[in-house]
């Protein structure tokens, strides 16, 4: 499974690709918004500039031939960009116009088995079941990705299966498990995968002996 950055936030998307572990990065108009100073293809190719691999740009359009303008604009801004539509049949219709042209897609706010599989049949490069905001509704948002999987697994589906809306370390962890291709992370829930109380206190103590072994 490949980690993507939930974020439009430079100084993360830096810092997890200095980790040696980043593969691209998820943008939503929420996201794009934390940003200030910089238009959206701005902040889009100054994370091109940073990351060498998919970076999904979100269109705001509600009808087809909006998002397809949209999808067409953002792809000019740089070769690695992914155009997010909705879980929609309007967002369908986009995905299926714009894979003509050669453009991928990220078919977004996706929280069901079927809206996955109709993105994928329209021909969805990239489709985001978003787990935590069906958490937060006492629904198994992991079940969409399980299920999602063994869909397209079974029926030789090529798009891609992005976790999205991950709450927790143990999101990545059950994504994985899963059998999701991508697990997009906000920085934050990164930081606290990264971390182990006991990775920090057995470097601790091994410097302490090596202090002692050098004093010798
Ligand atoms: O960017 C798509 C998705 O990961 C957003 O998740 O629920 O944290 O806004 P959420």
């Amino acid at each position: 499974m490949r980690i993507f950055l939930d974020t439009a936030n430079i100084d993360e998307i830096r810092e997890a690709a200095r980790w040696g572990i980043l593969s691209g990065v998820t943008t939503n108009p929420t996201l794009v918004g934390k940003t200030s100073g910089k238009s959206h293809e701005r902040v889009i190719q100054e994370i091109a500039e940073i990351v060498d691999g998919p970076i999904s740009a979100e269109t705001v359009s509600l009808d087809t031939a909006g998002m397809v303008e949209e999808g067409r604009r953002f792809a000019a801004w740089h070769p690695n960009v992914v155009v997010k539509v909705p879980s929609t049949p309007n967002g369908w219709a986009a995905v299926k116009q714009l894979k003509q042209d050669g453009i991928r897609t990220n078919v977004t706010l996706c929280f069901s088995a079927n809206q996955a599989l109709f993105a994928a049949l329209a021909g969805a490069y990239i489709i985001s079941p978003f787990v935590g905001r069906l958490d937060d509704i006492s629904e198994d948002g992991m079940q969409v990705v399980r299920d999602t999987v063994e869909i397209y697994r079974k029926h030789g589906l090529t798009t891609l299966v992005l976790a999205a809306s991950i709450r927790h370390p143990l999101h990545i962890i059950d994504a994985a498990k899963a059998g999701a291709d991508i697990a997009t992370v906000p920085f934050k829930v990164l930081e606290q995968a990264a971390k182990h109380p006991l990775t920090d206190k057995g470097i601790e103590a091994f410097l302490a002996d090596w202090r002692k072994f050098q004093e010798q």
